[in-house]
This record gives structure tokens, sequence and C-alpha cells, in this order.
């Protein structure tokens, strides 16, 4: 399963707000489309919006509509501009688009194909390196399980966030092909239900065990002392190590404290923001409140409510026990290994 590809001049993508029920791809040349489908996520995961936005910047041309050759820089620019409107937080989406406005200027004396098979050189290597990292990740993610339990998962960054396997899902299932695996709690994920919808999904069709939990079921199941490692992914991961990640995630990582169970952080080195110093600078997305109020369109909530809607939360790097990247595994004082790694990389 490909998430997002790249096929025939337009950009392809499982629309993962029809999963479970409805496998739909949806093709598009329009790139105001990619940017909508981006800020519904109809695509999501970190890395899966950066590689869809490294191709929706080659929708800005119609490769059969020559432009003239002066226009062309700007209309490749403006559309990293929109797709880097769509969602805050994740900063793979602005890697990726940064990646794709330094070929634009490198290459924007050249002419008009020229200029767009460069981009579309750089968006397949951001895809690959996705598929590249996300092995490298469940390989050395895996080694990190030392013996047949359960472990917990929260949303999904599994193949679907992902050009690849995924992160946490990844070392999930590296693990789960090595024995390592009886069981993975999976939180449903409120409010979208990217665990029940999802990840229960993905690992279903693995054929591994999985036992779905509400969220706030997640403290009791950690206390059963059945549970090796919680493993989630995360969206952006500030210089000094905090993580941010779905809204959820960081409740979870001080139950895993409060019961003597490893937080492990698994993300690719693209999803690490050395230019953002803590985790407090970290912007963090508001959704429309009526993804709390309502449940599959149905209201729930009483009329007159106020909502707080933030997608992601804020992890701090002293409850994270090791952050799985694809140029190695992080461990504390993971301020100074993510110093090293920014080095080296
Ligand atoms: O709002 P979403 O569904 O895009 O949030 C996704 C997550 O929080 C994932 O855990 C994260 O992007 C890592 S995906 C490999």
């Amino acid at each position: 399963m490909r998430t997002v590809d790249w096929v025939g001049g337009k950009v392809r993508f499982l629309d993962q707000t029809r999963l479970p029920f409805e496998e739909v791809y949806v093709e598009t040349d329009d790139p105001d489309v990619l940017a909508d489908a981006i800020g519904k996520l109809q695509i999501r995961g970190a890395p899966a919006i950066g590689v869809a936005a490294a191709f929706g910047v080659l929708l800005a041309v119609s490769p059969s509509q020559p432009s003239s050759a002066q226009d062309l820089p700007r209309r490749y620019l403006e559309v990293c501009d929109s797709l880097g409107a769509t969602r805050p937080t994740a900063v793979n989406l602005f890697n990726a688009l940064d990646r794709m406005r330094s070929v634009i200027r490198a290459a924007s004396a050249a002419g008009g194909s020229e200029l767009y098979n460069a981009l579309l050189q750089e968006a397949l290597a951001i895809q690959q390196e996705d598929v590249i990292a996300c092995k490298r990740i469940g390989e050395l993610g895996a080694d990190l399980l030392t013996r047949r339990a359960a472990v917990l998962t929260h949303c999904n960054a599994g193949a679907l966030a992902t050009a690849g396997e995924g992160t946490a899902l990844a070392v999930i299932k590296a693990a789960a092909r090595q024995g390592k695996i009886d069981r993975v709690f999976v939180d449903e994920t409120r409010p979208l239900l990217q665990g029940a919808r999802l990840t229960s999904w993905e690992l279903v069709r693995e054929g591994i065990p999985v036992t779905l939990i509400t969220d706030s079921t997640a403290g009791s199941v950690l206390r059963s002392q059945t549970v090796q490692a919680v493993i989630v992914g995360a969206d952006r991961i500030a210089a000094i190590g905090d993580v941010a990640n779905k809204i959820g995630t960081y409740p979870l990582a001080v139950l895993a404290r409060e019961h003597g169970v490893q937080f492990i952080v698994a993300a690719p080195v693209s999803t690490i923001d050395v230019h953002t110093a803590s985790g407090n600078l970290i912007p963090i997305e508001e959704r429309n409140p009526a993804e709390v109020t309502h449940l599959a369109g149905i209201r729930i909530a009483a009329p007159g409510v106020d909502v707080f809607a933030p997608a992601f939360d804020v992890t701090p790097n002293y409850l994270i026990s090791a952050i799985v990247t694809d140029k190695g595994v992080l461990m504390p004082p993971l301020g100074d290994a993510l110093r090293r790694i920014s080095v080296s990389a």
C-alpha cells in the first residue's frame, strides 16, 4: 500500500477519512485539492504530509501547458506557500517544502522542463528516503524490545502516515516478525479516532493481535504490567528532545513513567527541528471544535459548551526513554544526542 504516490503526472492518495470501511484512492493534478486533502486529514501523518507536499509542488505547473520561463519559479513558490499553510505542527512538511524551494532557486534559470525534472527528482528522493528511514527505524527499534510481551501505541504512525512501513508501527511490525509482540494495545485516539480507524486496520491486515482501548483505559493497561513499552511517532522533535505528537501522547508518557514502562518515540531525522529550541516553542495546531462536539457527523456535546481542541501535545524530553531515528537510537540526555546526530547528518 502506498498512501501517497506520484502517478502519471498526478498525486494519488488513499483517502484516510474513509477508512476502515472504504479503500478509496483519489488522483489530483490540482494543488488546491491536495492542500485541502492535507487540511482535512485525508492525507495525514508527519512524513506522509511531507511527501505529499513535495509532489504537490509539481502540480503548480502543467507540463503540457508551458508558461513563460520567468513566471515558473514564482508559481512553484506560491504553491509551496499554500501547501505550507495547511498544518503547522509536523515539521516534515516544512523540511520537504524547504528542499523543494532550494531546487526552485537553484534551477530557476533553467528551462521549464529542466526545473520540473529537478523538482520531480527531489520529490521522489524525499519519498524514497522515507521508505528507507522507516525500514531502518523498524530494525533499530525492534532491538529495544527484549522479550515477548505487549506494547501500546497511540494515533497512527504506520504505513498510512509515511512512505514506508511506518515509524512506531515499523518497530512493532519488525518486532512482531521476531516473535517479540504478543499483542498491541491501540488507543482509539480521540477525537478523530486514528487508532480505532487506521492503526487497528493496519495491524489486523498484518495479522498482529490488536486490542483496541479507549484513551482513558491506557492507565489500567499499563498498571497491569503486561506492557513492555509504549511506542509512538512524532510530528516535531525540538532541539532539547521534547516531542510534539498526537494529543494524548503526553499523558501516556506520564503514565508510562509512573508504571516503569519504557516510552519510545520513533521518527525519521526529517522530524527533528534543530531550529526550535524546546517543546513550548512548537506551534500546536488547533482543530475545528466540531471534531470534538460531533462524532461521525452527529452532535454529542451539549449546545453552548466551549471547546479546546489542540491536535497535538508536547512530551518533555525527561519522560522519553529513547528516540529511534533512521540514523541511530538516541538515549538521554536527548539534547546532547540530538546535537551529535545533527552534526553528523
Ligand atoms: O493529526 P495526524 O493524524 O496527522 O497526527 C499524526 C500523528 O500524530 C502521528 O503520530 C505522527 O504524525 C507520526 S506519523 C509517522
